[in-house]
């Protein structure tokens, strides 16, 4: 028996993916922090403090049997390539985790400072030739996929490919999906299959090369080298976007904010910090119970779906002062954009470093920007990530 249930439903209008989904967060954080939704057949948990518990805990909270979860309910029998880190619970994720930290190492995305900011500022240029621009289509999206593809070792002749990939995987449309996934498959198997023959300088060649100095001497099969890279194309690419699109839409809705981070660029971390609490790119995260639990007034049962919602914990005034309001000097900000625990974020720097970079070239090329007020802002397809589709802006250069 889940608990009462009141009606209607306070995640029915979660469904339609809103731009706004703050005050349906705070009914539930405030009234209902641990809600059986039926709409998404999961237990939504939006207080802070219980979101942490939640992620902090696989032996309770298991993503592997999440995954298993999702496979049955999609019809399959088992899921579409192996397992990957996101979906793996200890002890295979300690060994995937620590195989994958040998090759995506800090150094790793150190290097590539040099090469996004040369990315950024080539696109600030067409868009200053053009004299118009959509801040997601002409420079938030095509970033992070030109660097994930770069260091993947993949020809960005087929950037176009997997921008249809990966916006097809986070949204809602089932068949779609699969076939996206299959495709995508394919794709990587051809070019983990080319570098097992003939390694190259990139991420495809060292993972496939990177093995655990013990005894088991254990490394990763090819299709977890292929799961990896479906991971990271899919998991380090909306993200970033969005991140950067949704610290521009916020920016240009906070003016003073603005101009402050004009006055002072060295503020623009922790403004990057304050983005990823106000407006998590990822809203929403996803674990099955291993057996009954009682949380609260609810009782979980074994098996069950339980979504640890990041973008509501986030605004919990439990933990932050003033949780709705944007405030770029905020200090502490522990906020949870990133997850928390064993499967914390590993590509949180990278992200972190192309928005700074992105932000900072915006700053120092536009003297001025706004957003078009004319033009509704389209909310990204997925219950999951949190973001928009375009914003197109006016813009004064120097
Ligand atoms: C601003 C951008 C990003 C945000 C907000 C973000 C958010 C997250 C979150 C919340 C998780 C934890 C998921 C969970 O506990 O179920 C996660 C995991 C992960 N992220 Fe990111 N991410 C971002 C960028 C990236 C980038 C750039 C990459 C790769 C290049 C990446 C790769 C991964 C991977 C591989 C995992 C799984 C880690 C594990 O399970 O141990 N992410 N990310």
């Amino acid at each position: 028996m889940k608990h009462a249930q009141p009606v209607p439903s306070l995640t029915a209008p979660l469904l339609t993916q809103p731009l706004d989904p703050f005050p349906y967060y705070k009914v539930l954080r405030e009234h209902y922090p641990i809600y059986y939704s039926t709409e998404f057949r999961s237990w939504f948990v939006t207080r802070y403090r219980d979101v942490q518990q939640v992620i902090a805990d696989p032996v309770l909270f298991s993503s592997e049997q999440a995954l298993r979860a999702r496979t049955k309910k999609a019809g399959r029998s088992h899921p579409q390539s192996a397992p990957t880190l996101l979906w793996v619970d200890p002890p295979r994720h300690r060994q995937l985790r620590s195989l994958i930290n040998l090759v995506f190492t800090p150094r790793t995305v150190a290097n590539l400072e040099p090469r996004i900011t040369a990315i950024v500022h080539a696109h600030i240029d067409a868009i200053v030739a053009r004299g118009s621009m959509d801040m997601i289509t002409d420079l938030a999206y095509p970033l992070p996929i030109i660097i994930i593809a770069e260091l993947l070792g993949i020809p960005i002749a087929d950037q176009q490919q997997f921008k249809h990939w990966s916006d097809v995987i986070v949204s809602p449309a089932r068949e779609a999906k699969r076939q996206a996934v299959r495709e995508m498959n394919d794709y990587f198997q051809m070019v983990v299959t080319a570098r097992r023959q003939e390694p190259r300088d990139d991420l495809i060649s060292q993972l496939l090369a990177a093995k655990i100095d013990d005894e088991s001497a254990m490394g990763l099969s090819d299709a977890e080298v292929l799961s990896f890279c479906r991971l990271i194309l899919v998991a380090g690419h909306e993200t970033s976007t969005n991140l950067i699109g949704n610290a521009l839409l916020t920016l240009d809705e906070h003016p003073d904010a603005l101009d402050s981070l004009r006055k002072d660029q060295t503020l623009l971390p922790q403004a990057i910090e304050e983005v990823l609490r106000y407006r998590s790119p990822l809203q929403r995260l996803r674990r099955a119970a291993t057996r009954d639990i009682q949380f609260g007034d609810a009782l979980i049962k074994a098996g069950d779906i339980v979504s640890p919602v990041v973008g509501a914990a986030n605004r919990d005034a439990e933990q932050f002062d003033a949780a709705e309001t944007f405030d770029i000097y905020r200090n502490p900000n522990r906020h949870l954009a990133f997850g928390h625990g064993i499967h914390f974020c590993i590509g949180s720097s990278l992200g972190r470093l192309e928005a700074r970079i992105a932000l900072a070239a915006i700053l120092e090329r536009f003297t001025s920007f706004q957003r078009l007020p004319d033009v509704p802002l389209q909310p990204v397809a997925s219950s999951f990530v949190y973001g928009i589709k375009h914003l197109p802006m006016t813009f004064r250069v120097r």
